[in-house]
């Protein structure tokens, strides 16, 4: 039960992020309101689900790895704990989490010697990677092409079903009486120097009357890459495609990612014989159309590493926005208006993040909550 006179969060956003932090604040027994006009279908719909700091890890971006492996650590209690909380008679399997790791390949010359290198860095990071022949890679995934020529497997990756998540994460809240309201956040009420709930958009021009408010004394902004339609927010759309192909058995027994002559691509098996394909990385604005030339260029590159995957059949195809930032950090902690908490622009790694973004929030995490600090930024409310 919420204590007598307790502050009220309204979660803006109903994305894997919104939803965690408001399960995580309804089990802490805060009242909580989530608004979003179709929970679940933003970039969580899009996204693969892959808990995979190891293998993602860029050159550049090392403040980004320590978060992806705090964030990983937390997944396997999270993942319990949300699947009894949301009376999943499968438990965490229930939710497709599975951690047999990553192996990257590599296609040709070049794109082995660019492994290499960034194999080196990772074991410089002390990041735990084996390095693999052509032949060992085959040993553990056969389905790969004969023309792999090695890859690196970072055996502590692990990966989720996000629909299943989200899913998971409404039942939770359905089952702890957490309002979710499925309209637009229009803009953010303020009173006093204060944020104090947020407009709702009217069902429709003709019902403008019928708009609405929610109140509370927070509103968290985690609103993906629509974030800056209500306050200040570096974020920014990077839309991403997908394919979801389906088969009878699973093709992989593991997470494959490759780059074939510089371009990248990812294949995440699930459970039920479902292989995700992703992912385009597009600066387009908000533009979620499903292109030839995207698709394309996934199944090309995926039929080079996985010559199977052209026989199966394609059960989904789907564009995201992922809310990037200036720096491929989040933000996450309060903003410069009393009343107003940032949990956004999680870009690649929404999914992962999740749980950590909880935490931070909460004040569990105080030195990684200083890298995703939304006041580093000028443009911030
Ligand atoms: N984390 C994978 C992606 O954003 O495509």
């Amino acid at each position: 039960m919420p204590a007598k006179g307790a502050q009220v969060d309204v979660i803006v956003g109903g994305g894997v992020v919104g939803l965690s932090v408001a399960w995580r604040l309804a089990r802490e027994g805060r009242p909580v309101t989530v608004v979003d006009p179709a929970p679940g279908r933003g970039a969580s719909w899009a996204a693969a689900g892959m808990l995979a700091p190891v293998s993602e890890v860029t050159y550049t971006e090392g403040p980004l790895l320590r978060l992806g492996v705090a964030a990983l650590r937390r997944w396997p209690a999270f993942a319990a704990e949300l699947a009894a909380d949301a009376g999943l008679t499968a438990g965490a399997r229930g939710l497709d989490l599975r951690s047999e790791g990553t192996l990257d390949v590599a296609f040709g010359a070049d794109d082995m010697a660019a492994l290499g290198e960034l194999a080196t860095y990772m074991e410089n990071l002390g990041l735990q990677v084996d390095r693999l022949t052509g032949r060992e890679c085959r040993r553990l995934e056969p389905m790969l092409a004969p023309s792999v020529r090695g890859g690196v497997l970072a055996a502590g990756d692990a990966w989720v079903d996000p629909r299943r998540v989200t899913a998971a994460l409404l039942a939770a809240l359905e089952r702890r009486g957490v309002p979710v309201v499925r309209a637009r956040a229009a803009g953010l009420l303020r009173e006093g120097g204060r944020v104090a709930g947020v407009r709702l958009a009217p069902p429709s021009p003709e019902e403008a009357h019928d708009a609405g408010e929610v109140r509370g004394e927070r509103v968290v902004l985690a609103a993906g890459a629509w974030s800056p339609e209500l306050a200040e927010a570096p974020v920014r759309p990077v839309k991403g495609q997908i394919l979801r192909l389906r088969s009878d058995r699973p093709l992989l027994g593991r997470c494959v990612r490759g780059t074939v002559h510089g371009s990248s691509v990812y294949l995440v098996p699930r459970g039920d014989g479902e292989l995700v394909v992703g992912a385009t990385q597009e600066e387009m604005g908000f533009d979620t159309r499903v292109t030839a030339g995207g698709l394309y260029e996934l199944l090309r590159d995926a039929r080079e590493l996985v010559p199977g995957v052209t026989e199966l059949e394609v059960a989904d195809v789907v564009a995201g926005l992922r809310p990037g930032t200036p720096d491929n950090l989040p933000l996450i902690g309060p903003g410069r208006t009393p009343g107003l908490a940032y949990a956004t622009g999680h870009h690649r790694g929404g999914v992962l993040l999740a749980p950590l973004t909880t935490a931070i929030l909460l004040g569990e995490e105080s030195e990684l909550a200083a890298l995703c600090a939304p006041g580093r930024f000028r443009e911030i409310s």
